[in-house]
């Protein structure tokens, strides 16, 4: 049987504005932040404490971070690469951080600029700081399915890293497909191993959409048993390390899907729609979502 409710994390805020070549106003992600929570969004990833020369979008963290108006039902999480990261996170209350690595050496070069190993030692110190100060450390894996610079990553390497990152006490893994090439039984392989390290509901899905492929890879982990997912609302996202990346499975395809299936997520679909025009409204452009589509176009 399918798990009967799933949590989501939308990343629209993080992983869908990184990427954009306008600049967003802060004032504009926290309005995004606030009509997300409003649809009953409870956990969102809402910035990342990275650096601004390389990733400029993200410079306005502590600003947004600020400008939010807490629920304290809703997980604030925040990208933190390193303990410079975790330092200027620190004063602005985040209930989560993410540290984030790849099952790829070359991914972990281009994007945090050190190899796996390195990254691992690096995050262990800035893990025990966080989980000594009360907050949940979660980890992305990217690359776990593919790379755009090694190709395919076999299930034995999201073994290797999942085991490290649980040995340095991250509570969290998200099997990330950065790249989008996932289809549903490699997902199920990647899922599986990072399963031998992490408890079910301690492992989550994040999955670009780049080859159309998200939504089955999704109903694809149902099937593993794994019932949380991050998805971004608007089908917005990318990473400025991947090029070519397209946005994460919207945040609204998903809910659709699970409303089918009769699977709680505790997420209004219009307040979804409404926060998917609003952030299309300020990028100029349509979401990508099917369903956004087709219940604007209504
Ligand atoms: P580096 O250049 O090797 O860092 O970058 P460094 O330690 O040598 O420091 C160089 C300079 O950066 C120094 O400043 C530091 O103070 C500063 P300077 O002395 O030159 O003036 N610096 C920082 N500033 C602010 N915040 C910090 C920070 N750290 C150093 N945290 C680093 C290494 C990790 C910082 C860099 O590579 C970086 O910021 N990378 C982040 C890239 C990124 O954000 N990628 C997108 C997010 S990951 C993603 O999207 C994937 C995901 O969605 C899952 C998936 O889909 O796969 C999560
Ligand atoms: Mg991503």
């Amino acid at each position: 049987a399918l798990p009967n409710r799933v949590t989501l994390c939308d990343v629209g805020p993080r992983d869908g504005l990184q990427n954009e070549k306008q600049v967003v106003a802060a004032a504009d992600k926290v309005e995004l932040i606030h009509r997300l929570q409003a649809a009953g969004i409870r956990r969102l990833e809402a910035t990342s404490f990275v650096s601004p020369k390389w990733v400029p979008q993200m410079g306005d963290n502590a600003e947004v971070m600020a400008g939010i108006q807490r629920r304290s039902d809703v997980a604030y999480a925040v990208l933190v690469p390193n303990a410079k990261g975790l330092e200027a996170a620190l004063p602005t209350r985040p209930d989560e951080i993410v540290v984030f690595t790849a099952a790829s050496e070359a991914f972990a070069q281009k994007n945090i600029n050190c190899s796996i190993a390195e990254s691992i030692e690096r995050f262990a110190p800035v893990v025990a700081q966080a989980k000594a100060a009360g907050i949940k450390v979660r980890a992305a894996l990217s690359c776990a399915i593919g790379c755009p610079y090694e190709g395919d990553i076999h299930p034995d390497k999201v073994d290797a890293v999942a085991a490290q990152l649980a040995a340095i006490g991250v509570d969290h893994i998200g099997v990330s497909d950065t790249i989008g090439v996932g289809t549903p039984r490699r997902i199920q392989q990647a899922l599986e191993r990072a399963l031998k390290h992490f408890p079910l509901h301690e492992v989550s899905g994040h999955y670009h959409d780049t080859y159309g492929q998200a939504l089955a890879n999704v109903y694809a982990s149902l099937e593993v048993g794994v019932s949380t997912f991050d998805a971004s609302v608007g089908g917005l996202g990318g990473c400025p390390y991947a090029k070519g990346a397209t946005g994460n499975v919207a945040t609204e395809d998903v809910v659709f899907m699970l409303n089918g299936l009769g699977i709680e997520t505790g997420v209004d679909l219009d307040g979804l729609v409404d926060a998917a025009a609003f952030i299309s409204g300020v990028l100029g452009r349509p979401p990508v979502s099917r369903v956004a589509r087709a219940v604007l176009a209504k």
